[in-house]
């Protein structure tokens, strides 16, 4: 999912994202699981990036929509021949289409959830339901502190570090029941990630506005940051493991 935050735009590359991002659609068994999607129900895959996983959902006879806002991200998830369209997750204009909602990995760059949310509910049918996974509370926290840490140092803008949406069980829980829907289940797990291209791949795929700020320094700034996490997230044989909580939700709308 691209995103427009007040100070940074991350942007996605397609090849970028599949060559160190694959683990992302890889790793949602239990979301899917949640979503159980059926023959012949209508679900909109909110932030379907490359569309990995909405090709998943389309293989069970499901009439699939993905929604994104990367263009690179979207031509990808075409050329798998799926149908998706160009959006913002926080200003979406569907009106009771949907048997479900489903999002993995793409909320937390929407820092405006309550939009994210009441669209989703306009979205649905009633009685349809809201799957989703992102990134919850103490989500990559040390790589975060570790970007901060640097940033300040450096005098850069350490709050390029962390734009993202990880909310708590109970904040989001609140959040769904103040926009009309019965909350199912809200789980959170902690989700130690293996980053099979290393530290540094992972924070230039995610982070890349932070570094920037840096210029010609940017290199060395991922190295100081890498190595302020080598002690706490990458084993003696050199793997390197991130800090993922994810956040797990299903919510119906009421009949
Ligand atoms: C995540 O999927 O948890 C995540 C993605 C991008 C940045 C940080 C976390």
């Amino acid at each position: 999912m691209s995103v427009n935050s007040a100070s940074s735009k991350q942007t996605w590359s397609a090849e970028k994202y599949s060559e160190h991002g694959r683990f992302v659609a890889d790793l949602a068994g239990a979301v899917f699981q949640w979503l159980a999607p059926e023959a012949g129900e209508k679900i909109l895959d909110l932030g379907c990036g490359d569309g990995a996983l909405t090709q998943k959902i389309a293989e069970t006879g499901a009439d699939v929509l993905g929604v994104d806002m990367s263009d690179d991200l979207l031509s990808a998830a075409r050329g798998r021949g799926l149908s998706v369209r160009s959006g913002d997750g926080q200003a979406l204009d569907f009106s009771a289409e949907f048997d479900a909602v489903f999002s993995n990995a793409a909320l937390h760059w929407m820092s405006q959830a309550e939009k994210v949310i009441d669209g989703v509910f306009r979205a649905l049918k009633p009685g349809g339901r809201f799957v989703a996974e992102f990134g919850g509370h103490g989500n990559v926290a040390a790589i975060v502190t570790a970007m901060r840490a640097v940033g300040e140092r450096r005098g850069g803008e350490p709050s390029l570090a962390g734009p993202w949406f990880f909310p708590s069980t109970n904040v989001y829980a609140d959040m769904l029941l103040d926009a009309g829907f019965e909350v199912r289940r809200v789980e959170l797990h902690p989700r130690p990630t293996p980053l099979k291209s290393g530290m540094k791949e992972w924070l230039k795929l995610f982070r890349k506005p932070f570094f920037e700020q840096f210029d010609e320094e940017s290199e060395k700034v991922l190295a100081e940051v890498e190595e302020l996490l080598r002690p706490s997230l990458c084993d003696a044989r050199g793997n390197w493991t991130a800090d993922y909580v994810r956040i797990r939700v299903e919510a119906v709308k009421p009949v």
